[in-house]
């Protein structure tokens, strides 16, 4: 199989979250594909930013605090990333947060935000990207779901709502995408070692259970998603949509 099939060389990949964890990962893996990254994140991009220079790939940061951004803000960051690299070809949806409390106490602020980053700024940013990959002909989106996206998970209402709603608009946009030259396809992670999951990690009640259940024996890394996202990104995918791939060492299946 020939190695151009995933050749990302002079592509230009917009990643939500892409200073750190799962986002970080995916945007090092597309750097070492040959793309140009640009990094949509609320606070520094630093590591992120050293990394892909050391990779000889162009970066870009456009700060941002999805939480707050507007539907006109996400457009703006999609006109800045054309303007400033010279188009834009990938967009990888990864920033996420998530709060953890009962059912019972579940905080509606917290409820607006989670749906606010996990969902409608998905829908938004990927609509704003559509636009300008209509206009071409061509772009790929990758939207990071979740193991939430088919399962309730424990006292993450808004966070299993906005996940299995990520899923909704993946498929959404594919139907009416494809046909456009875009294809849009989801990556649902298993349990992956990050900041999102420490707590988890650190508390043996729930680490244990957890690790007993992946058949792969261990929980996952970012570097994981480097093949993956490269795959979804290249024209090795051109006719996969609506393609939902979990990336879970097995998790779903057991
Ligand atoms: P993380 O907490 O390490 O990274 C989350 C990223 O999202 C960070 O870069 C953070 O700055 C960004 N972010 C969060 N809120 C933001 C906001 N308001 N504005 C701008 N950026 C914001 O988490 P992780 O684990 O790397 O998560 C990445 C994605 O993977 C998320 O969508 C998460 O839901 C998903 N995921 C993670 C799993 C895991 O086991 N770690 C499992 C399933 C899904």
């Amino acid at each position: 199989m020939s190695s151009e099939l995933f050749d990302l060389t002079g592509r230009v990949a917009m990643v939500t979250g892409a200073s750190r964890g799962i986002g970080q990962g995916i945007a090092l893996g597309l750097a070492g594909a040959g793309a140009d990254i640009v990094a949509i994140s609320r606070g520094s991009c630093e590591e992120t930013e050293r990394e892909v220079a050391t990779l000889g790939r162009r970066f870009l940061h456009l700060p941002c605090d999805l939480a707050e951004a507007s539907v006109a803000d996400l457009q703006k960051l999609v006109d800045q990333a054309v303007e400033l690299m010279g188009g834009l070809d990938i967009l990888v949806n990864a920033a996420g947060t998530i709060t953890r409390h009962s059912v019972l106490e579940y905080p509606e602020e917290e409820w607006d935000q989670v749906l606010q980053v996990n969902l409608k700024a998905v829908m938004y940013l990927s609509q704003a990207a559509a636009r300008h990959f209509a206009e071409v002909g061509k772009g790929k989106i990758i939207n990071i779901a979740s193991a939430l996206s088919v399962q309730g998970g424990i006292l993450v209402p808004a966070y299993a709502a906005a996940k299995h709603g990520v899923v909704g608009v993946t498929r959404s946009l594919a139907n009416e995408l494809a046909a456009k030259g875009i294809n849009v396809n989801a990556i649902i992670p298993g349990y992956i070692l990050t900041d999102m999951t420490a707590p988890l990690a650190a508390d043996p009640d729930r680490n244990e259970p957890i690790l007993a259940r992946i058949p792969a024996g261990r929980w996952g890394k970012p570097s994981d998603f480097a093949g993956v996202a490269v795959f979804l990104a290249s024209r090795a995918s051109d006719y996969c949509d609506a393609s939902i791939i979990a990336v879970d060492g097995g998790w779903l299946s057991r």
